[in-house]
């Protein structure tokens, strides 16, 4: 008799975007005559840069010719884009990270989701919360936590992201050996500084753990005091991965590119004591589970780092924000205290109600849909995320019916 993973038994029935989308669904059919606004899942709405469009042109010519086609390429991405990534994103802000310590992939939500199969499964975990479903969801699914009562797994040590500590989490007194972190942050949009980062850092040095860090947003930093990388912070070289993507950078959601930093100097041990490469692990794994990512895809990314994609780049996130800050005006004006939106694209707001019951009444009687901060967590509950991801008119049109519906 064939069996299943019943560590799956323990999850919700759906991924929290998914049952978004299910009800968003529902509501458009039994309403035809009603267009729905989506201000609820980070996906970008803008047309790829010009620089990224030319390049995957250019590279799909390639591969109709038979002296510039290209079969299977290296599994961790070509040298031209591993080494722009090191160039542009860490040797620029004064990191370093070797081209061979980059791991393209085809996005974050898999690089974050498949990481901690190379982790003991009895290993500590803290996890904050609000949080992207992701990393919670994935170590439930691999037997590293108990039930879920009450809205929170056994085994987790949650990391709670509130008002009070200006929504990011001290280190705990409580040794972890695996801790998940976000900066921006995604859902709360709050970012973290340089003496909040090199604590955690101290921690994970203290506890011989690793930190997850998913800095998928970091195109969204207009603060200069705010670091961009974890490895910006002295030490992290030896105690972090990093997670990065071209999605929410380049309006990569629907072409797929993203990449995973492992250094050579990180060590995990086994229950023998032993120290291993993280570094060989990843690319143990990566290697077997994964093919690459198409060629001409990683020629767009690579693009995004000439001297227009830059330019190009930065108008795209500077138009979200530009958005993000109308989001954030009009909520105050409304009344409702909010924090994020200025180095993120998300704005997390205290709606004072039921975050469902909020969801609800936005799709009902605004026709937009936000995401209900109950769905990344308890200390979601009462909040409610809603993203700069969308046109300039949609964003418009949604505050004016949010205006009205609230009012
Ligand atoms: C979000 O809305 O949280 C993100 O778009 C989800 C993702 O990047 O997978």
């Amino acid at each position: 008799m064939i069996r299943i993973n019943e560590n799956y038994t323990k999850l919700k029935a759906s991924y929290l975007f998914a049952d978004i989308a299910k009800r968003v669904t529902a509501y458009v059919t039994a309403n035809p005559d009603k267009p729905v606004i989506r201000l609820g899942i980070g996906d970008v709405t803008e047309p790829l840069p010009a620089a990224c469009v030319k390049a995957l042109h250019a590279a799909t010519d390639e591969m109709a010719q038979r002296s510039t086609f290209k079969g299977y390429g290296p599994e961790q991405g070509y040298g031209f884009l591993r080494e722009a990534v090191a160039q542009h994103d860490y040797a620029a802000r004064g990191c370093r990270i070797e081209p061979d310590e980059i791991f393209i992939s085809d996005g974050s939500k898999c690089d974050c989701a498949n990481i901690q199969e190379i982790f003991a499964t009895d290993l500590r975990l803290a996890i904050p919360d609000p949080v992207y479903p992701v990393y919670v969801d994935t170590n439930v699914m691999a037997g590293r936590t108990g039930p879920n009562v009450d809205g929170r797994y056994e085994g987790i040590l949650y990391l709670e992201s509130t008002q009070a500590n200006g929504y990011v989490p001290a280190v705990p007194t409580a040794a972890a050996d695996l801790i998940y972190l976000c900066f921006p942050n995604n859902p709360t949009g709050a970012v973290a500084t340089r003496e909040q980062l090199s604590a955690w850092v101290a921690y994970a040095k203290a506890n011989r753990a690793i930190l997850l860090f998913d800095s998928a947003y970091e195109a969204y930093i207009r603060d200069p005091a705010i670091p961009h990388s974890i490895y910006e912070i002295e030490g992290a070289r030896d105690v972090a991965i990093e997670f990065r993507s071209f999605s929410k950078t380049a309006g990569f959601t629907g072409t797929r590119c993203a990449y995973t930093v492992v250094p050579r100097s990180l060590k995990a041990w086994d229950a023998a004591g032993g120290e291993h490469s993280v570094h060989a692990l990843w690319n143990r794994r990566h290697t077997t589970k994964f093919n690459g990512v198409a060629y001409p895809i990683q020629k767009a990314a690579a693009a995004i780092f000439t001297e227009d994609g830059k330019v190009q780049t930065r108008a795209l996130t500077d138009f979200y924000l530009a958005n993000a800050r109308l989001i954030r005006e009009a909520m105050g004006r409304l009344g409702f205290p909010y924090v994020g939106g200025d180095n993120a694209p998300y704005i997390w707001v205290n709606t004072g109600r039921d975050s469902w019951e909020f969801f609800d009444l936005m799709l009902d009687r605004a026709q937009v849909v936000c995401t209900p901060g109950a769905g990344f967590g308890k200390c979601g509950e009462g909040h409610a995320r809603i993203s700069a991801f969308n046109s300039r008119e949609n964003v418009e049109r949604a505050l004016v019916r949010i205006a009205a519906a609230l009012r």
